[in-house]
């Protein structure tokens, strides 16, 4: 079947080719620039926006942390869906601790950019429970793990509380672009799509900002996403995030937010979290 295929690609900037092409051409020319397909490292800071390359499962396994969390790692990139030290205990300290537990906004409407594994949205289920607080979280993933995955993940097992293993698979169950609520005090929406669309404008009070590291997705980590993590947040809203390096401190004063240097989980000595004023 001939296509006729708009390819944008981003690389330190833009251009676009307009071709057309067959599906397995289409799969030749870009794969090579997708680490999920097990590409080369120049493609690393290329994306693609067809929707059949989001359509394409990523290879990745499951591995166990420091902490006896399980984790998922890219194959392509060789990086890990959280730190080897520990994924809860990172996911905890980061997440949680430094963000949620930051706000004192009541209901809590919460953005994950990255929804990954349901990590940190089990988490933050169990403390909206725990603190009798309602909370919105919506959570953009483009590259969804799949059922069979989330089975073999063992957040449930390893963190306190009833009926967990059945709230972890609710959500990962959960349709797209539809709100779901997962408990008494916790509503899901999961949204499908490249970080690049998110279009929010002062809709969030907490952006757990949890994209892979800037040595595999640099251009996730600049003024150009901050800005738009600074829009969608309402005034006095936060963002918080693993990383600590200066140039991702600087990327997010440039676009007006007041960054602290907060210390990291352990493993890593700091981590950042940026205010709206
Ligand atoms: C570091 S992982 C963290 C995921 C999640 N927070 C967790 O705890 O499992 C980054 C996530 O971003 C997703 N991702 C990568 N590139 C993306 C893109 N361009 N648009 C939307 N999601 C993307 C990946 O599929 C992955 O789930």
């Amino acid at each position: 079947m001939k296509l006729f295929a708009r390819v944008k690609l981003n690389i330190y900037g833009k251009f676009g080719l307009l071709f057309p092409l067959k599906n397995h051409q289409i799969c030749r020319a870009i794969c090579p620039l997708m680490p999920y397909r097990g590409g080369n490292p120049a493609g690393m800071r290329a994306r693609g926006k067809l929707a059949w390359y989001y359509s394409q499962p990523m290879k990745r396994h499951i591995e166990t942390t420091k902490d006896g969390s399980s984790t998922l790692r890219v194959e392509g990139w060789d990086e890990p869906y959280h730190s080897v030290h520990g994924a809860i205990q990172e996911s905890r300290h980061v997440f949680i601790e430094s963000g949620l537990k930051h706000c004192n906004t009541h209901p809590l409407r919460i953005l994950e950019m990255g929804f990954g594994t349901g990590l940190n949205a089990l988490l933050t289920l169990l403390e909206a429970n725990a603190m009798s607080l309602p909370v919105h979280y919506t959570g953009v993933e483009a590259f969804p793990v799949t059922l069979e995955e989330a089975g073999q993940l063992n957040y449930p097992q390893q963190l306190p509380g009833m009926g967990l293993a059945g709230d972890f698979e609710r959500m990962h169950r959960a349709p797209w672009e539809e709100n779901l609520q997962i408990s008494p005090y916790f509503t899901l929406l999961k949204r499908r799509f490249d970080f690049m669309a998110v279009a929010a404008e002062e809709q969030f009070d907490l952006v757990y900002f949890d994209v892979f590291g800037a040595r595999v997705q640099p251009e996730f980590w600049t003024e150009v996403l901050f800005e738009k993590m600074y829009r969608a947040l309402d005034h006095g809203g936060i963002l918080v995030t693993y990383a600590a390096k200066g140039s991702v401190r600087r990327a997010m004063q440039a676009v007006g937010f007041g960054v602290e240097r907060l210390p990291g989980p352990p493993g890593k000595r700091e981590m950042l979290r940026a205010t709206k004023p």
